[in-house]
């Protein structure tokens, strides 16, 4: 019977699929060229918006927040937003018809200038809802602008931005749960998953021709702020993060804004956790003598990329810059 076929041919297909990510485990690359094009030969500028632990449905200053990352992002004429997760509070989504998307994504960043892809990805919160509804294709159905995946690489030319799915990376949420539940499908064995995730990324680092080498994830490595470092990072991630010459890290979780720099390597550490609801003055200094930077209010940060320079910039509720800091590569080669 046709019907039978049909079942039969999906199951296989369900298994074929399932074999090659298996067999394969590689990170999904996704391409975006930079709109702009610098002046001279090898010219080319990236630009975008970080915004971290937002879906409050415009409260706590989220929609403030909005307003200002579209009046800057319209004047950086940015090529996308990043996402570091937690986006939406307190839960994650039900399923990928919750209204929340609309509420909390759609509906308060409607400034012209973030009407670009969101690159994001999962903050513990959102595993606590229903995690696999924000991979969803649906969702960018609803809103085209919307592009999360667990992990996944985005190749922009000057720069490659490597995006990690940090929070099965925590041990507590798995030991000590308290009384949260989270959706830890496809996580387990737990172990594998990370090491897979681990290798495929140092893989991918070491493969990569960019300039520039970004690496984001919801978890920071190191801050200051309420959460303080998260050891397992420290132990697992920044190694390969060491060993690979990334440029930088960027993450939220503590809802703050920060940077921290290394004694030991040019990596730099930016938090951009601001996007609603801050931790006014609960802080946890852990890393004093590397701070740069550390804001326990509410905003986001830009990046501009050229092939020679990065910029850095932190924003207020306001849109004021708090924190302006810039490196350059002149001195080393292209490759
Ligand atoms: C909104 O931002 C202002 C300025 O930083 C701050 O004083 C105020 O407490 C914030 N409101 C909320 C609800 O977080
Ligand atoms: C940041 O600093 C650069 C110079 O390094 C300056 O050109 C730029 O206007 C500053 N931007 C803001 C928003 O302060």
């Amino acid at each position: 019977m046709a019907l039978n076929h049909k079942a039969q041919y999906i199951v296989t297909l369900v298994m074929v699929i399932i074999g090659l990510c298996l067999v394969k485990g590689e990170l999904q690359t996704l391409t975006h060229h930079p709109a702009a094009q610098a002046q001279g030969s090898a010219g080319g500028l990236l630009s975008f918006v970080v915004v971290g632990d937002w879906g409050r449905k415009g409260m706590y200053n989220q929609s403030q927040v909005a307003l200002q990352m579209g009046r800057i992002g319209e004047n950086l004429d940015i090529d996308f937003v990043i996402s570091t997760g937690d986006n939406f509070y307190d839960k994650g989504l039900i399923d990928e018809h919750d209204p929340a998307f609309e509420e909390s994504f759609t509906n308060i960043y409607t400034a012209s200038g973030l009407q670009k892809p969101w690159y994001t990805v999962l903050g513990n919160h959102d595993y606590r809802g229903n995690a696999l509804a924000q991979l969803s294709p649906l969702l960018r159905q609803k809103d085209s602008r919307w592009i999360c995946l667990k992990s996944f690489i985005l190749d922009a030319d000057i720069a490659e931005l490597f995006f990690i799915d940090t929070t099965p990376f925590q041990d507590k949420y798995f030991t000590d749960p308290e009384d949260q539940v989270y959706d830890w499908r496809g996580i387990f064995p737990r172990r594998k998953y990370i090491s897979t995730l681990l290798k495929d990324l140092d893989m991918a680092l070491r493969e990569s021709t960019a300039k520039w080498k970004i690496v984001v994830g919801h978890h920071p490595i190191k801050s200051n702020g309420h959460h303080g470092n998260t050891e397992e990072l420290v132990a697992q991630l920044l190694p390969v993060l060491q060993a690979n010459n990334v440029d930088f890290y960027v993450n939220g979780h503590d809802h703050c804004l920060e940077h921290i720099s290394s004694q030991d390597s040019p990596l730099q550490f930016f938090t951009s956790g601001g996007g609603s609801k801050a931790w006014s003055g609960d802080m946890s200094p852990m890393n004093p003598e590397a701070t740069k930077f550390y804001y326990d209010g509410q905003g986001f940060m830009s990046m501009q990329i050229t092939r020679e320079e990065v910029q850095v910039i932190f924003y207020d509720v306001f849109g004021q810059a708090l924190h302006n800091w810039s490196t350059s590569k002149l001195l080393y080669s292209t490759l």
